[in-house]
């Protein structure tokens, strides 16, 4: 599969470069990294989210679901006590839900199948570097088939 569509290589060094961090508007999330490491942890877990995550999560999700529609409103996620805790991914109710079994609630997808190996991985490690986002607002768009429920 190809997920090359979006210029993330071009978009992230000029974001980067410009210094334009959200932590400084005010609306959006305080995380933001401007690191090679923080963007390299981002592009690995931008296609586990649009991948396993956005079909449901984005515009047609349900008002109670916790939005993935852009990059904005998976900042909104972020932050101590919130779904994604900066640093923590043992604390993040978003990065746990991936870890449940079927037969627990709260297991995310709740389609009947985990997620992969390498995406819980970069989910992890992403969550662990901080959760950066890059300063431009991408939107997130669901890639391949929906995960299904049974
Ligand atoms: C098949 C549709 C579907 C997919 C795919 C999906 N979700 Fe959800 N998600 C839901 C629904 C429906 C709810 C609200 C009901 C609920 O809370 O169980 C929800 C709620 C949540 C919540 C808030 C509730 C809680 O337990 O904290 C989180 C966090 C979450 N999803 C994370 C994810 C993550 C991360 C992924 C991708 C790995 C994902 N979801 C994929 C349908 C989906």
């Amino acid at each position: 599969m190809k997920h090359s569509g979006r210029k993330l290589s071009a978009v992230l060094p000029i974001a980067t470069a410009a210094g334009v961090l959200l932590a400084g508007c005010g609306t959006g999330p305080k995380p933001v990294s401007a690191s090679a490491a923080g963007e390299s942890a981002f592009k690995a877990v931008l296609p586990t989210l649009e991948m396993n995550c956005v079909h449901c999560h984005g515009e047609q999700r349900l008002p109670t679901m916790p939005a993935l529609t852009d990059t904005r409103a998976l900042g909104d996620l972020i932050g101590p006590g919130k779904l994604i805790v900066p640093g923590r991914p043992e604390e993040s109710r978003f990065f746990k839900v991936v870890t449940l079994t079927d037969n627990e609630a709260g297991a995310m997808p709740p389609t009947g199948h985990a997620i992969t190996a390498r995406h819980v991985e970069a989910l992890q490690k992403w969550i662990a570097a901080g959760a950066p986002v890059p300063a431009q607002v991408l939107p997130l768009k669901p890639r391949g088939e929906a995960p299904r429920s049974r």
